[in-house]
């Protein structure tokens, strides 16, 4: 597949503050008047989000949550990304298939072999151009949890699992250095907005 427009990624640990840097790039790109999809995983599509709401609620085995996250994620690409890849437009994902490597290999002990296979089958050759990593130190996540009301089931896991989550991520930025943009979610907001707009001036030109 030949594609026209820019695929983003958007990741982090729980209670990063990706939800208001959201909001601040549909400005940015709608100011510049760039046509873009801002979608999110799980989820993204009428069944992904039938999905998710299970994802997110349910417990379950890990392998049976890494493969319903790569359900959502095929339709996902099949209906969303892909088509609007090929249009020319920007794609910014909340979370991808990076997530899942924290999250159920990190986080919940799947193998990453196992993940590379769905992977493969499910992406074929897509892959981000770039990734917007907000990190920060657990202690910080983990008081930002604290002050939302209604936690989902992967915010209500304990310190040492978002730990792990953390860790991992910082793993996979190692591993592909080129395609991430790490952005420390302790500095101030108008620090980490201007280091967004640098990245994507880049990236979109
Ligand atoms: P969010 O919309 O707040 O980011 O919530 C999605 C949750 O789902 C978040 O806790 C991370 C989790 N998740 C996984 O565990 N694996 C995945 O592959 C994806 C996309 C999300």
């Amino acid at each position: 597949m030949s594609n026209l427009g820019k695929f983003i990624t958007l990741e982090g640990v729980d209670g990063a503050g990706k939800t208001t840097h959201i909001e601040f790039i549909k400005n940015y790109l709608s100011d510049l008047n760039i046509n873009y999809v801002m979608t999110r995983e799980p989820g993204g599509t009428a069944l992904g989000e039938k999905l998710r709401d299970i994802l997110l609620h349910d417990e379950m085995n890990p392998q049976t949550e890494t493969m319903l996250m790569f359900a959502a994620r095929n339709e996902h690409i099949d209906k969303i990304i892909r088509p609007n890849l090929i249009k020319g437009a920007v794609v910014i994902s909340d979370r991808f298939t990076d997530a899942t490597y924290a999250y159920q290999a990190g986080g919940k002990g799947v193998k990453d072999e196992k993940i590379d296979i769905l992977k493969k089958w499910v992406q074929e050759d897509l892959r981000p151009d770039l990734t917007f990593l907000f990190d920060l130190p657990v202690e910080v996540s983990i008081e930002r949890l604290n002050q939302t009301r209604k936690l989902d089931k992967f915010e209500r896991e304990d310190k040492s699992f978002h730990k792990k989550i953390r860790e991992k991520y910082l793993t996979l930025v190692e591993a592909s250095p080129e395609r991430f943009c790490v952005l420390n979610s302790e500095a101030s907001i108008e620090k980490i907005q201007n280091q967004i707009k640098l990245k994507l001036d880049e990236v979109i030109e």
